[in-house]
C-alpha cells in the first residue's frame, strides 16, 4: 500500500495533467475560431462586390415582384444610396460568365470608349429592372422585363470584372 502521502502527490500531479489538457484545449478552439474569423472577412468583401453576386442569378429565382426584391436582396445601389436606373441579372452559369472572357468577339465598351469589353459568343436569358419609382434606396420599385441578349464584361486574370451591358 502506498504512503497517504504519496498518494495525494499522484491526485494533484493528475489535477495538474488534467488542467494542463483543458488549457490546451481552450487553446485550440480559440486558434481555430480566430482562423475561421480570419478566412471569413475578405471572403465576404470579395461576395459584396464580384459580378456574381451583382449580377448572377442562376438558377433563376422567383419571388413576388422579382426586381424589387432582387434588388433588396443583393443590395443593388449607387454609390450615393440613390436607386440604380437599370439593373440586369442573368439567369446562365457562372462558369458561362466566366468564359465570356476568352470570347474572339472583343470591341470597345459602350459608354466607357477607353476600355475593352468581351462579348458572348451565345446569347444570355436575362432579366433587366428599370426604375419606375422612389429617388432613395432601399424604398426603389422596378419594372420587370424578361429578355436574351450577348453580354459585354470587361475582364482580369482572374475573369470577368464588371458587366457593361448587353446587345440584343
Ligand atoms: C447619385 O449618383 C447617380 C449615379 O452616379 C447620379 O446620377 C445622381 O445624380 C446622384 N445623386 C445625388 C443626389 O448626388
Amino acid at each position: 500500500m502506498l504512503p497517504v502521502k504519496a498518494a495525494a502527490k499522484i491526485t494533484g500531479a493528475n489535477a495538474i495533467r488534467v488542467k494542463g489538457i483543458l488549457t490546451l484545449m481552450t487553446l485550440m478552439v480559440l486558434i481555430f475560431l480566430l482562423l475561421l474569423f480570419w478566412e471569413r472577412e475578405p471572403a465576404e468583401e470579395i461576395v459584396v462586390t464580384s459580378i456574381e453576386h451583382l449580377h448572377v442569378d442562376y438558377p433563376k429565382s422567383n419571388p413576388i415582384r422579382y426586381c424589387n426584391s432582387m434588388v433588396l436582396q443583393r443590395v443593388i445601389r449607387e454609390p450615393n444610396d440613390t436607386c440604380k436606373k437599370k439593373h440586369v441579372f442573368i439567369h446562365e452559369r457562372p462558369q458561362k460568365l466566366n468564359s465570356v472572357c476568352i470570347s474572339h468577339r472583343k470591341m470597345v465598351c459602350p459608354s466607357q470608349s477607353t476600355i475593352f469589353c468581351f462579348q458572348s459568343e451565345t446569347k444570355f436569358k436575362m432579366t433587366l429592372c428599370q426604375l419606375i419609382g422612389g429617388i432613395t434606396y432601399p424604398a426603389c420599385r422596378y419594372q420587370v422585363s424578361a429578355l436574351e441578349g450577348y453580354v459585354l464584361v470587361t475582364c482580369d486574370n482572374l475573369g470577368p470584372v464588371h458587366f457593361h451591358g448587353y446587345i440584343e
